[in-house]
């Protein structure tokens, strides 16, 4: 693999509901996807993430792993239910204290703490107050994230607002199939926009109280179109709006985009307070960017989304069923420079990696060959996109061990470390030493470093 920039940092990432388990240990409430998993037919076979990997009892062991792979840095999510078990008010001591002890560690074994503040665990009461589509949950976020940073800035330098909006919007919100499971359609929209206020005033929240860097996480997919037919293309357009520029055009062009294909006239969202989008548009310090695939999209007539998605033919896929496409990284990262040119900040790639059908061999080993394979591809399809003069200064690889995912429970394996359902035992795949083999040399390759 050639050389990356010097500075780059080197991670992984995982999310709080999918990795700590304890569920309602030590003070924690209950969040809307403790609720979501409890109705019948949501999840496959009826998983939940009340144990998930132990990694509220087993922190130390992974920070182990992480120390052993040589990262730079690591992206963990906070579980708001666990600092705030009734939405709002004084916070919990103990959930304070498990992030504490976690920050501290990460610092212990040189490596660099970048927390995301919402990764979808809403606190119930919260939800039950109106949720995302109360401008109310954005004034909670930002008193939630004023805690944290006041517990924890004087150690973390670098904040992730939200993870993946749109998700939340789309597949919570509109379409009901994660939580709060809703199926709203375009009644959903609010969310939108209460969601880029509670970053736009965590950011005001975060730097107040002593946070250096502020970031958000958006997951971007190019839209690419079925056929040339103008109605493909319009219905590709379309979902670009939705997935790629609805979250972004307002943090860093301070205006949302065109709304009209879905029936948003120029007067824009009703929910749309003055002063709303100078809040959302104060300056963030980088973007984060998750990567999975491109999405076909061909037009849906008479429908309220007026598009369709299709499956890309012609490559290989993850146990997911997702399009292996490598190159549609380079292809996002380049547009995402081209569309916001000086304004786009740094961009760090936030979450990137694949599901596969893992199981240990008899030897008690589990080779992953599709996953080196993946993650070379689309590390060098970073390069393409740095060569091309796209400031990228992080991969965070989704994630370092097998986790609760989401509708899919415990079916899709995306580690670098192989979970046992049965006894939560760890057991690094060949795709762990491949990375830290690949950290190792590039570290030795820096310059200044004692390697070289
Ligand atoms: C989410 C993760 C999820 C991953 C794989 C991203 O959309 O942020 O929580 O596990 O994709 O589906």
């Amino acid at each position: 693999m050639p050389a990356f920039p010097d500075r780059f940092a080197w991670g992984v990432a995982t999310a709080a509901y999918q990795i700590e388990g304890a569920a309602a240990q030590d003070g924690r409430g209950p969040s809307v996807w403790d609720t979501f998993v409890r109705q019948p037919g949501k999840i496959r076979d009826g998983h939940t993430g009340d144990v998930a990997t132990d990694h509220y009892h087993r922190w130390a062991e992974d920070v182990a792993l992480m120390k052993d792979l040589g990262l730079d840095a690591y992206r963990f999510s906070i579980a708001w239910p666990r600092i705030q078990p009734a939405g709002n008010g004084e916070p919990n001591h103990a959930g304070l204290d498990f992030y504490d002890r976690l920050t501290d560690a990460l610092l212990a074994a040189g490596i660099k703490p970048v927390p995301t503040l919402y990764h979808w665990d809403l606190p119930q009461p919260i939800e039950d107050a109106g949720g995302w589509l109360s401008r109310d949950t954005a004034h909670r976020f930002a008193s939630y994230a004023q805690i944290m940073a006041t517990r924890l800035s004087d150690r973390v330098g670098q904040w992730i607002t939200l993870n993946e909006p749109f998700v939340v919007t789309a597949y919570g919100y509109a379409l009901g199939i994660h939580a709060p499971g809703k199926s709203l359609m375009l009644d959903a929209l609010p969310t939108v926009h209460y969601q880029l206020l509670g970053h736009g005033l965590a950011n005001q929240a975060l730097r107040a109280a002593g946070a250096a860097e502020v970031m958000i996480t958006n997951n971007y997919s190019p839209a690419w179109p079925a056929s040339s037919s103008a109605a493909d293309i319009e219905a590709a357009a379309a979902y670009d709006v939705l997935q790629n520029r609805i979250f972004t055009d307002p943090i860093l062009l301070g205006e949302y985009p065109d709304l009209s294909a879905y029936g948003i006239g120029e007067a824009g969202l009703p929910c749309i307070a003055d002063g709303d989008l100078a809040v959302i548009s104060a300056p963030v310090d980088g973007l984060g960017v998750n990567y999975y695939s491109p999405t076909r999209l061909a037009a849906l007539p008479d429908s309220p989304l007026p598009f369709q998605m299709q499956p890309i033919p012609g490559y290989q896929t993850t146990a997911f069923g997702w399009p292996v496409i490598p190159a549609g990284l380079s292809e996002l990262l380049g547009l995402l420079h081209e569309r916001y040119g000086d304004r786009l900040p740094p961009v760090y790639i936030t979450e990137n990696g694949c599901s596969q059908d893992d199981k240990p061999s008899p030897d008690g080993t589990v080779s992953d060959p599709g996953r080196i394979e993946y993650l070379d591809g689309h590390l060098r399809a970073v390069l393409d996109a740095i060569a091309a003069g796209v400031d990228v200064r992080g991969y965070f690889q989704w994630t370092l061990v097998d986790n609760f995912e989401w509708s899919e429970g415990y079916h899709q394996r995306f580690g670098l470390v192989y979970l046992d359902l049965e006894t939560r035992n760890r057991t690094p795949k060949a795709s762990y030493a491949w990375y830290k083999n690949l950290i190792a040399a590039q570290h030795a390759g820096r310059a200044g470093s004692a390697a070289v």
